[in-house]
């Protein structure tokens, strides 16, 4: 397949012209309603890429997430579970030297420039590849859906999730940003406008997905693996089909992944403390405060009811529901 030239990417900014756009928290300037979902203008020359040239292999593993809902932490923890026998060591870890994002990449940003170069490092990656995507299940590229490949899907109850975009969103550069009130960022929420959402499409396609094909699909929840880390790495562990499992040190060797991987770890590591993630957001800033009811400290007693309403209303009969902590 001809990849694509200056002339395809002509096209594809004029399919973006013609979307319906709207001004979202970050991700900027627009989001565009493309298939169903909120593409941010950032990244809509990378999804169409993904979903022209990706090719799957029936080994490798995709990180899903909805922005905000732990895929820093979810990574890091995929990360060092794929890796264990590359990297073993706890002392001398890639973690330790690099921030997650910079370990594990979403094809629909890195493949939106230097398409050829970028396509040709993809196949050499060592295998088992580890990616992540923020792109909803349905628009995934089929050669995903259809392979053998695994995606470990996070979520988090959306009242942390705005809360989290939100405070995120004011202290990236301006240019991928946009100054929304916390208000309008809300009803903008409300309504499902926000980068690759609606949340609740989003949750629910990895969701039914996670139902219909649990050997493709772990659905995970930021709170319950802040409840019982252990339990839900072990979860992971069995999914990926990692030898940990089977050793006899397993136990201590996914207390020690976790410990690794854990908020006060790497908020506190030099490298996750200074310098940008792609120049747009400082690395610190994926490292807020890693607590599940935050939100309650934003929230006015309306916005509870409304929101509460919201939720209930779009999850009804999917069986997906969140403890509503504060
Ligand atoms: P808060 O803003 O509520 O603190 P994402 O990684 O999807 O961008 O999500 C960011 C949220 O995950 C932030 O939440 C961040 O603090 C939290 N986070 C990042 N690393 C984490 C870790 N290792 N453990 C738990 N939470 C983490």
């Amino acid at each position: 397949m001809a990849l694509a030239s200056g002339k395809q990417a002509n096209e594809e900014n004029e399919l973006m012209l013609t979307l319906p756009k709207e001004i979202g928290l970050y991700g900027g300037p627009y989001l565009h309603l493309f298939q169903d979902f909120w593409c941010p203008s950032f990244y809509f020359q990378g999804v169409i890429n993904f979903q022209k040239h990706f090719l799957a292999k029936d080994n490798d593993v995709f990180v899903a997430s909805f922005p905000k809902s732990g895929t820093t932490w979810l990574k890091a923890l995929t990360f060092v579970i794929v890796n264990h026998q590359r990297f073993s060591s706890f002392e001398n870890h890639p973690l330790l030297s690099s921030n997650p994002h910079e370990l594990v990449s979403a094809p629909e940003f890195i493949l939106s420039h230097d398409l050829h170069d970028q396509l040709l490092s993809l196949s050499n990656m060592t295998e088992p590849r580890l990616f992540s995507t923020h792109i909803p299940f349905s628009s995934l590229p089929k050669t995903i859906t259809e392979s053998n490949c695994k995606i470990i899907y996070i979520c988090r109850n959306p009242f942390d999730t705005f809360v989290s975009a939100w405070e995120f969103s004011t202290k990236i550069k301006s240019v991928f940003s946009h100054a929304l009130t916390f208000e309008e960022a809300f009803e903008k929420y409300c309504n499902g406008i926000s980068g690759f959402g609606p949340w609740w499409s989003h949750m629910l396609g990895y969701w039914n997905e996670s139902i219909t094909r649990p050997d493709k699909v772990l659905f995970l929840k930021y709170e319950d693996l802040k409840e019982d880390t252990v339990f839900h790495v072990k979860r992971m562990v069995e999914f990926l089909g990692s030898s940990v499992a089977r050793e006899e040190e397993g136990t201590t060797v996914i207390e020690n992944m976790i410990n690794l991987c854990s908020f006060e770890k790497m908020k506190n590591l030099e490298v996750n403390k200074s310098g940008y993630m792609h120049n747009v957001a400082e690395k610190k800033n994926f490292f807020r405060k890693g607590k599940v009811g935050d939100w309650i400290n934003y929230f006015s007693p309306s916005m509870i009811e409304k929101f509460s309403k919201i939720i209930e209303e779009k999850l009804s009969g999917s069986g997906l529901s969140f403890k509503v902590h504060s």
